[in-house]
């Protein structure tokens, strides 16, 4: 495929859910799925599945699976001096075979402006975030004196709940040691995404890293600096709408968080879930390329994937030997 099918062909190009030779996934994420090739390795696939609100919709996105999982790729690259990641290879533009590590029970959020979460609770009075003060007199969207670590666990259902850093260590969760270690490592990949971002005219928002052990060492896991695990904004214009206490221009997730709650959806969803109509679908996939070719200078050049299980099939059997 040379070039970007057309909008009617697009929504038909999606992997809702691998399924190689009649296997299933040894565990399937909200968006990717896991086969263990042994006892060290593993291979991720990037499906095109969307959550939100940690519900996963039933109306996928074009390619963006293929999208994020290069983004990630790109993203690991551009701060592997400062953590160990856990690639090991990406053999085609869905999937990832990675160092099969122990995850750690917690996500990492490192928030340098005071947007999503941490504003709907500061506009209700709230200064106080996992334990970390945000100072009075803040705008939304404005940046923080200094990065804050908002940590969440790491449900195995239903919603990551707001830990503490003291709650952490007082929970057993991680040991002290590596706690600092990776409160070192957070912020600096932190600072490391918001320099690449602003070289290409973006804000890195806020940001999400899982990290795991692999023989005792830490690992960076899952993805990293992707629109998925990330808020960005365009920095053209940010002040200007900060000062006019207007909505920033955003490409991230966002969008979708947006929309639902626009049409009347409740932030957690615990209701029905909607349905994503098609011109929605497009947007999302869109602003999906748009962050990649923004971040990696590269246009997007999409695989076919009608035949993408066979393909997986073929993959699996060559990585197992
Ligand atoms: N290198 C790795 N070793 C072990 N586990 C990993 C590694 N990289 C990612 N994971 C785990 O694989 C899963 C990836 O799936 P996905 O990103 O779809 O999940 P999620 O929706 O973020 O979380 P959940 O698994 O809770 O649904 C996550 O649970 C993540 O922690
Ligand atoms: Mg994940």
């Amino acid at each position: 495929m040379n070039s970007i099918p057309d909008h009617a062909q697009l929504l038909t190009h999606c992997i809702t859910e691998t399924m190689p030779q009649g296997r299933s996934a040894d565990y399937r994420g909200k968006v990717r799925d896991i086969y263990y090739l042994d006892e060290d390795r593993m291979a991720i696939i990037a499906t095109d599945r969307i959550s939100a609100f940690d519900r996963i919709f039933n109306e996928p996105i074009p390619f963006k699976g293929q999208l994020l999982n290069q983004l990630a790729w790109y993203g690991f690259r551009n701060v592997e001096d400062l953590c160990t990641h856990h690639v090991i290879d990406i053999p085609h533009p869905n999937i990832t075979v990675a160092r099969k590590c122990r995850p750690l029970p917690v996500e990492v959020v490192v928030r340098g402006y005071l947007t999503g979460h941490a504003w709907r609770i500061y506009k209700q009075g709230g200064r106080e975030l996992c334990g970390q003060q945000m100072p009075d007199g803040l705008r939304q969207h404005e940046a923080f004196p200094e990065p804050i670590l908002t940590p969440t666990t790491k449900a195995k259902e239903g919603h990551d709940q707001d830990i503490s850093e003291t709650a952490i260590l007082s929970n057993g969760l991680v040991s002290e040691d590596l706690w600092t270690e990776i409160r070192q490592t957070a912020l600096k990949l932190y600072q490391r995404g918001w320099k690449v971002a602003q070289k290409k005219g973006l804000i890195l928002v806020d940001t999400k890293y899982e990290f795991g052990l692999f023989r005792d060492k830490l690992l960076l896991i899952d993805e990293v600096h992707t629109a998925d695990s990330s808020r960005y904004f365009y920095a053209d214009g940010y002040e200007e709408r900060l000062e006019r206490g207007e909505p920033q221009r955003q490409l991230s997730k966002e969008f979708l968080r947006e929309w639902l709650i626009e049409n009347g959806h409740h932030a957690t969803i615990d209701q029905k879930l909607p349905v994503l109509p098609d011109q929605v679908r497009i947007s999302i996939y869109k602003r999906y390329r748009e962050l990649y070719e923004t971040l990696t200078g590269e246009k997007f050049r999409p695989t076919p994937t009608a035949n993408f299980n066979d393909d997986l099939a073929i993959l699996l059997d060559k990585l197992a030997k």
